[in-house]
């Protein structure tokens, strides 16, 4: 059986509720599940603090709406959460995201399934063509997408950078190195309105990574969105780090973008590298990846690990990643379960 609909005939007993707004209560548990799963299915990643998981449920995300469900066991255990993004974006409104977990104590009784089930049907009333999810690879979320028919459209390597064995006077040079043509920029937070455009226009160069099989879309960038994005990671409470290759005639070339959690812990996560074609060839990625690195350790010396993925035949990102240092932690997969439209 792959039809995740029939699951209520074959699970045990498991409450569902949907939630429209989380209260501190139903925050605190999804917190407990997720760290539960996080702490028993990926070790070596620090599970998420309280506060993160709190923004996560009730602050604005940029251009999507979340949906939310709590699975309960009959004397009111919460045991697993499900959240699902979906996308408002006219590049992206065929698509829905989803996060799922089980409490590790509470697994292989059907709650997982049960989740998935709402969600399913969700995405029919939300007429989403296509629902995406990541797994880590060999694990029970991989085993969990294969049962129910997810096709594995992605695979990509997590790689982690331990700051502390960076070979400082390597950074330097690198970054000392120089591009003819280009200069170094940065900044935390929004963009200097002077950049806003041309930043804008960068960004666009994201849509060229490699995607494997997946049904993303394609996201149009503007100065708007640049700006609604930086207010998006602080409404979180989070801290956005951009540095930039910016030519002699005004376009912004490259550039790299960090986000420090709050309450991370030292523990950042890379979000967008990209070149721009037509500036591609120069070096500007590792340029830009090493100045960021040299920020982190001038502006944010407690930061000591970055965290980044890239698709497994990403050859370009992932030999600058290699050159800094980074080292494979992990691999996941992305699923996509595709669903008719009506
Ligand atoms: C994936 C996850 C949500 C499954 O939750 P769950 O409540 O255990 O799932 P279910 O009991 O509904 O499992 C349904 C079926 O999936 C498959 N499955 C689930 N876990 C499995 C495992 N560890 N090994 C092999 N098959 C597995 C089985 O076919 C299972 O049916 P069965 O128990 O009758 O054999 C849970 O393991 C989890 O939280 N994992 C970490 C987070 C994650 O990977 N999320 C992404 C997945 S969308």
């Amino acid at each position: 059986m792959s039809d995740v609909s029939a699951v209520s005939d074959v699970t045990e007993q498991v409450h569902l509720t949907a939630l429209r707004q989380p209260s501190v209560t139903d925050a605190a548990a999804w917190h407990r599940v997720v760290a539960a799963a996080v702490a028993h299915d990926l070790p070596a990643v620090p599970p998420p603090t309280p506060g993160q998981i709190h923004a996560q449920l009730t602050k604005p995300a940029l251009d999507s709406q979340q949906l939310m469900w709590l699975a309960a066991a009959p004397d009111g255990t919460v045991t697993g959460v499900a959240a699902l993004r979906l996308f408002s974006s006219p590049g992206q409104d065929h698509l829905a995201e989803l996060r799922l977990h089980v409490d590790p104590a509470h697994r292989r009784h059907g709650t997982g399934s049960q989740l998935l089930a709402a969600v399913v049907a969700a995405c029919r009333t939300e007429d989403r063509r296509s629902l995406i999810t990541e797994a880590t690879a060999g694990g029970p979320g991989a085993a969990f997408c294969d049962r129910w028919g997810f096709r594995r459209v992605l695979d990509l390597d997590h790689l982690v950078l331990d700051l502390r064995r960076v070979d400082a006077r390597r950074i330097d040079e690198l970054c000392d190195a120089g591009r003819p043509g280009y200069r170094l920029t940065g900044w935390t937070g929004t963009v200097p309105d002077e950049l806003a455009d041309a930043f804008a226009a960068a960004k666009g160069a994201m849509n060229d990574m490699p995607v494997g099989d997946l049904d993303y879309g394609t996201l149009r960038w503007d100065a708007d969105r640049v700006r609604a994005m930086a207010e998006v990671v602080s409404g979180r409470g989070d801290t956005l780090l951009t540095v930039a290759a910016v030519h002699d005639d005004g376009t912004v070339a490259g550039y790299t973008e960090v986000v420090l959690p709050q309450g991370g812990a030292g523990w950042a996560v890379q979000y967008d590298t990209a070149v721009v074609p037509a500036h591609r060839g120069h070096g500007l990625g590792v340029w830009v990846k090493a100045a960021m690195l040299r920020r982190l350790r001038a502006e944010h010396p407690h930061v000591a690990t970055i965290e980044t993925d890239n698709a497994q035949d990403n050859v370009h990102m992932l030999a600058v990643n290699r050159r800094l240092g980074f080292e494979i932690a992990w691999r996941t997969h992305e699923y996509q379960l595709d669903l008719p439209v009506h």
